[in-house]
């Protein structure tokens, strides 16, 4: 779905240049869950907003390929942003009027979105109504909204208790198997990266290369039984080791 080919990226700063990508070389399959994690600072926001065009990569190019909703990138950061005067349901059917989508038809999508991620009941709550867990699943529906081909997430469950990062997890990746959207889901957790993904890349400190990709077999849909697998936590075990 999308190639990822000798991208680089180098920041000029008044205080000097800071070289935080070398050479990156990635591919990624459509509907592919695909989880980076590395150390702070190697570069991984930098290649997420790349991949998203939010940022030009100084060498090298992405190349994605044409299926519908190709490279059209829907993003969820760390913290959600929300437009904190509009309701939850606003706030998911916002971007859709840039798409030409509007009225009854928005509303219907909206409500559908919401739904999927277990908020029907809280279309007419407003942001600071919300708990935070909450505030992220309705960031998650936006960022869905426009059927983009492919969802990036830049720890977007970084903020929240375990317990609800465990309970968001769940949800992920059952939003992921019902929506067949491609996902790449930048983390910390080295517990979440085994959970959900297909591939787990690791990058190295900055500048950040790849060090390391993981492919994870377990089977789908996963579940805390998962979690228990001698593979499971020799698994994070060596994403660990890698890491240091
Ligand atoms: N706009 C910018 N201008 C200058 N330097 C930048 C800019 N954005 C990122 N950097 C630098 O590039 C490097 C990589 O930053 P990036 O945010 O991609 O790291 P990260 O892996 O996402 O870290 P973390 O895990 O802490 O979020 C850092 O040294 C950072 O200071
Ligand atoms: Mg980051």
């Amino acid at each position: 779905m999308v190639a990822v080919r000798g991208v680089t990226k180098r920041f000029s700063t008044a205080a000097g240049d800071i070289d935080a990508l070398s050479p990156v070389d990635l591919d990624i399959a459509a509907r592919e869950f695909v989880s980076i994690i590395g150390p702070s600072g190697c570069g991984k926001s930098t290649l997420l907003r790349i991949l998203a065009g939010l940022e030009q990569p100084t060498t090298g190019k992405i190349t994605w390929d044409t299926q519908p909703g190709g490279n059209r990138v829907g993003f969820v950061f760390q913290e959600p942003v929300l437009l904190p005067w509009k309701s939850a349901l606003a706030n998911v059917c916002f971007a859709l009027e840039a798409f030409g989508i509007k009225g009854e038809e928005a509303t219907a999508k909206g409500r559908r979105l919401l739904e999927l991620v277990g908020l029907e009941q809280f279309a007419d709550a407003l942001p600071r109504q919300l708990s935070g867990g909450m505030r992220q699943r309705v960031s998650i529906a936006r960022a869905l909204s426009y059927d983009p081909g492919i969802l990036l997430m830049d720890e977007p469950f970084g903020a929240l208790d375990l317990l609800t990062r465990d309970k968001l997890n769940d949800e992920l990746a059952d939003i992921w198997a019902k929506t067949g959207k491609t996902i790449v889901l930048v983390t910390h957790s080295v517990e979440e990266a085994a959970y959900l993904s297909d591939r787990v890349v690791v990058m190295s400190a900055r500048p950040g290369s790849i060090k390391r990709i993981y492919e994870v077999p377990f089977v789908r849909p996963r579940s805390e039984a998962t979690k228990l697998l001698p593979e499971f936590h020799r698994l994070m075990a060596d994403l660990r080791q890698d890491l240091k």
